[in-house]
């Protein structure tokens, strides 16, 4: 059941729990103090008792004193007079889900106060409050039969009680499109390689023509009379057939109309008129192949289709909250098997681009199933920008570890622009080096029997695999490769992110075309 969230004008509720806000040096917030004098001196006892500040994330529970309705207080610290970021609000939405959820507690409210302390406007402090919350209250439990209520999240519903409540309100509801597509991303990567095979992931993304997106399902033969050979190699083991998903989402009312053109003079240094082109790695389970990996571990290996999983949840956000912008969505979907027709290290292959592909690993299939998707996005569409995403390579997690992915860019201006709008969501991303075609680490991956292979040697195995990828990027097209192999999964909860799927890519990208392509 998702949370149920709603805004109000402000007033303290009488039942349930309450989340009053305290500044740095223990000041209590209007609302604190309105607790405090009801409560008889409660509220300036417990934060003169402990170690308590008001510092930014810091939560004081209390069982709310005989006299009061409610059950519980909770004293969020707020910081310093001004400096609560977006970032720190989405957080303590997202602690008080956490921290109550446990509780048996069912509903909360939050008091949003109208001082000059704050640097966001009250309403949209509180549709931040409301987006963090919403994000940390995921959870993939469906196919848990037998948990005990105990052991369930109790917290059902928030309040949130601001100034302009209706603000809020319409504030929120485009926050909460993103969360749901950031949403239907973590599902995706959650669900197992049993239920997700490419024809299954093909068909979620169907769903999203309720949305008004242009939905565009291709099967082996259409690829193979595109020429795909390098995508149809890595397919050629399973029993599930690979399919081509192409999603469409036109914002603008009018491909080439007047607000396309408008939004080309922003983008970078474009030369393309057509959409902004995402780009995801589906492989719904990678075995390595013939290559095959080590047994621990491997169940990893259902989310290695997280690349699409973004696409797809993104494709959701944007058609969500209808921004003005005209977007392709386009994913390799296949799963990566050993078995008597799988390919073979040593086969060559011709892609789309008409280069051949020697394939030395069978495992490095993800640049494979790129090779082909990019080759199409570019052909279809000359797109005016083109970001791929993919969980492509373990050394990347070598390199940067769980939080940032890698970033690699033909373009300056683009690459700023997605590290802003990564800083902006919580969602940071770390510039690698790009050579030029035929220069230092493009070398690496020269052929003696192809144009290409698949593998370089072990060093630099992130940045080999984005040069092999360059090589299917077009002449003047700005491009940026995110490598998401260490953010897609998560052990360990974050305020707006449980461990598991973490949806990584889906705020990002929404940021970036919001703020890049819509205005
Ligand atoms: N899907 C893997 C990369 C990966 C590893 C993602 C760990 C998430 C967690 C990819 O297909 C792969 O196997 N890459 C190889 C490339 C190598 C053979 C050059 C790798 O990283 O070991
Ligand atoms: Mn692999
Ligand atoms: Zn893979």
């Amino acid at each position: 059941m998702p949370l149920k969230i709603s805004f109000a004008a402000p007033k303290l509720p009488k039942t349930g729990a309450v989340a009053v806000g305290v500044l740095e040096g223990r000041k209590l917030s209007p609302s604190a103090a309105a607790l405090d004098k009801s409560t008889g001196g409660l509220i300036a006892r417990a934060v003169k008792q402990g170690r308590f500040s008001g510092k930014t994330g810091q939560i004081l529970e209390l069982v709310a004193p005989g006299g009061l309705g409610n059950s519980r207080i909770l004293l969020v610290g707020v910081g310093k007079p001004g400096a609560l970021k977006d970032l720190d609000a989405e957080s303590i939405g997202g602690s008080l889900v956490a921290r109550l959820n446990g509780t048996g507690e069912q509903s909360l409210t939050i008091m949003v106060d109208s001082v000059e302390e704050f640097s966001q406007a009250p309403a949209h402090r509180g549709a931040l409050y409301a987006l963090g919350a919403s994000l940390r209250a995921y959870r993939f439990d469906k196919y848990k039969t037998k948990e005990k209520p105990d052991d369930k999240p109790s917290l059902k519903s928030i309040t949130v009680m601001t100034a302009n409540p209706a603000v809020a309100t319409r504030a929120s509801a485009a926050l909460q499109k993103v969360a749901e597509g950031v949403i239907f991303t973590r599902d995706l990567v959650s669900e197992p390689a049993n239920i997700i095979h490419p024809k299954a992931l093909a068909a979620e993304a169907k769903n999203l023509e309720k949305l008004g997106v242009k939905v565009q399902i291709m099967g082996e033969r259409e690829m193979r009379k595109l020429g795909m050979g390098a995508l149809l190699g890595v397919g050629q083991g399973s029993a599930e057939e690979a399919q081509l998903l192409v999603m469409r989402w036109n914002g603008t009312g009018g491909a080439g109309g007047s607000a396309a053109k408008k939004v080309a003079a922003k983008g970078p240094s474009a030369k393309g008129q057509g959409p902004v082109a995402f780009v995801g790695k589906g492989v719904t389970f990678d075995t390595g192949g013939i290559s095959i990996k080590p047994a621990g571990g491997m169940e990893d290996m259902k989310w290695d289709m997280g690349g699409a999983g973004v696409v797809i949840g993104l494709m959701r956000a944007l058609a969500g909250r209808k921004a003005k912008v005209d977007v392709v969505g386009v994913c390799g979907l296949v799963e990566n098997m050993p078995s008597g027709t799988a390919q073979r290290p040593g086969d060559i292959v011709t892609s789309m681009s008409g280069q051949t592909i020697e394939v030395i690993n069978t495992d490095a299939e993800g640049r494979l199933v790129l090779a082909d998707a990019l080759w199409y996005t570019q052909e279809t569409f000359k797109p005016r920008a083109i970001v791929d995403l993919a969980t492509l390579t373990g050394a990347i997690i070598i390199a940067l570890g769980h939080d940032h992915a890698g970033l690699f860019c033909n373009d300056d201006k683009m690459s700023d622009q997605l590290i802003a709008a990564g800083k902006g969501v919580g969602e940071p991303v770390w510039r690698l080096p790009l050579a030029e075609l035929g220069e230092s680490y493009d070398k690496e991956i020269n052929s003696d029997a192809a144009d290409m292979k698949n593998v370089g040697n072990r060093a630099g195995g992130s940045i080999t695999a984005a040069q092999f990828l360059q090589r299917f990027i077009q002449k003047g097209t700005p491009w940026a490769h995110l490598d998401i192999a260490g953010t897609t999964w998560a052990s360990k909860d974050k305020p707006t992110v449980p461990k598991g799927g973490t949806g990584f890519g889906v705020r990002l990208l929404d940021r970036w075309v919001a703020e890049n392509y819509e205005k």
